[in-house]
């Protein structure tokens, strides 16, 4: 759109906008109104006045030009008296024109008096502030008149904007305590569901304004349930596995006491399998259901996290190789246990389905990433979707002699993702040829 390009220099943030919008306007009205207004009513104003002061200066030198000479010392006091000026005749210096920069109604006067009176000389309005003096050449010596500067000009022009700057400003400050007062809680909405999204329930009270009021009660109830939800699915889950691990142990151990032939020792041995991969499911349920349980967040360092979790990986059998690592330790708030689960999940992929790992980890503005790739076949774009559902396992042939899986390693990583205000990705490893996952952590 037009306005496109504003968006850069706007503030991001609320306060920021909200200021702006409070300022604008006051700044612009305060100029426009001290622009016309003290153009149109002081200038006008000081010309009316200074004409005035001009047409009686113009008196002072006819009279000095009309009256004999021996008359004049006497008519020039009663002139004083009447118009309330100091005038001296023959003995005064020249007065040099003389006023402050910014003093535009005197520049008004003297453009008056120029004008109107031949014979003016100087005008000094700079050297008492609250007088004028300027001096006339006339036919009988020169003439000086000195005369208190609010007879030519309306006094004081700059405190109208000296008032209307500061009553400006301190309603400003006022209304904005009181707007920050009303964004207060906008805020603090927003952070707790920033909160949330990591995986941290911040303890938070609906405030503000009734629209906000009624977001954060509506923000409350969904956390609630999604909370709840959360604990169910675990409890469930739990209490599931944990049933079923009594009667296999009761059957594990009927088998082991039976009494078979020789000829039915392999059928026996196929039956213990099973039982064994059986048990190995319940675990990865336990472990899938255990990836909810309700670990704090607490500062996790993610190099030693990466760290502990390639460790872990070599023991069992593979190296794994260090690829781009930020040379500051990086930290977030998170779930240490979790985190550890996601991480050597994908690592134990890439054991399985490759031959080399490389560990790396990015930093982003808001997020930290930490990419496991492999040299093995890889997932299409179209499997990827698939591959993150619980309990799928892509074609039989890539999985034949790799080991039974249960289909949960990256959905197990994704939840933790996501719990982390974050997400799994996958992609294809440009370097390795193989896959690249990317668990992607809001920080
Ligand atoms: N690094 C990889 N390279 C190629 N295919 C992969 C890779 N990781 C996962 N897959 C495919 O995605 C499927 C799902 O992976 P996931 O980790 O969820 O389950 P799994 O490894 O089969 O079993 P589990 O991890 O529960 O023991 C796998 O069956 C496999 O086909
Ligand atoms: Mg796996």
């Amino acid at each position: 759109m037009f306005f496109d390009w504003l968006k850069k220099y706007m503030p991001r943030g609320i306060y920021g906008r909200g200021a702006l919008i409070l300022l604008v306007p006051v700044v612009v009205i305060q100029l426009v109104v001290m622009i016309t207004f003290s153009q149109r009513y002081f200038e006008d104003i000081t010309r009316q006045l200074s004409s005035g002061v001009v047409a009686e200066i113009g008196l002072y030198v006819v009279a000095v030009g009309e009256i004999p000479p021996e008359d004049l010392p006497g008519a020039l006091e009663i002139l004083d008296d009447q118009l309330g000026f100091v005038s001296t005749l023959g003995a005064g210096a020249q007065v040099q024109d003389r006023r402050p920069w910014y003093d535009i109604s005197a520049r008004v006067i003297g453009d008056e008096l120029h004008k109107a009176v031949p014979g003016v000389e100087g005008i000094d309005v700079g050297s008492d502030p609250r007088r004028v003096v300027t001096s006339i050449l006339t036919g009988n010596g020169r003439l000086v008149i000195d005369f208190p500067r609010r007879r030519a000009s309306a006094s004081n022009p700059h405190q109208l904007m000296v008032w209307t700057a500061f009553t400006g400003l301190v309603m400003t400050l006022i209304a904005f305590v009181f707007l920050r007062n009303q964004l207060r809680p906008i805020r603090q909405l927003a952070r707790a569901a920033e909160a949330f999204g990591r995986g941290e329930s911040r303890p938070y009270r609906p405030a503000g304004a009734i629209e906000v009021r009624s977001a954060g009660a509506a923000f409350l109830n969904m956390r609630a349930r999604l909370e709840r939800q959360i604990e169910q699915r675990t409890l469930m889950l739990s209490g599931v596995s944990h049933d079923l691990r009594t009667p296999l142990t009761r059957i594990r151990l009927g088998l082991s006491m039976l009494d078979v032939p020789k000829a039915d020792a392999d059928e026996l041995k196929a039956m213990q399998r099973d039982l064994d991969e059986m048990e190995r499911l319940i675990d990865a349920f336990l472990d899938f259901a255990r990836a909810d349980a309700t670990e704090e967040p607490s500062r996790v360092t993610l190099q030693a996290l990466i760290d502990g979790a390639v460790d872990r990986s070599e023991r069992a059998g593979r190296p794994v190789a260090i690829g781009e690592m930020p040379d500051q330790p990086v930290t977030l708030m998170g779930r240490p246990d979790a985190l550890a689960r996601a991480l050597d999940n994908l690592l134990s992929n890439a054991r399985r389905y490759g031959t080399q790992t490389r560990v790396s980890l990015r930093l982003f503005e808001r997020a930290a990433v930490i990419s496991v790739e492999d040299d093995g076949p890889g997932i299409g774009p179209e499997d990827r979707e698939r591959a993150l559902q619980p309990f799928v396992r892509l074609d039989a042939a890539r999985n034949q002699n790799r080991g039974s899986g249960v289909g949960l390693g990256l959905a197990i990583a994704r939840d933790v993702a996501r719990r982390h205000g974050g997400t799994l990705r996958l992609e294809a490893s440009t370097e390795l040829g193989g896959l690249k996952a990317d668990l992607v952590l809001a920080r």
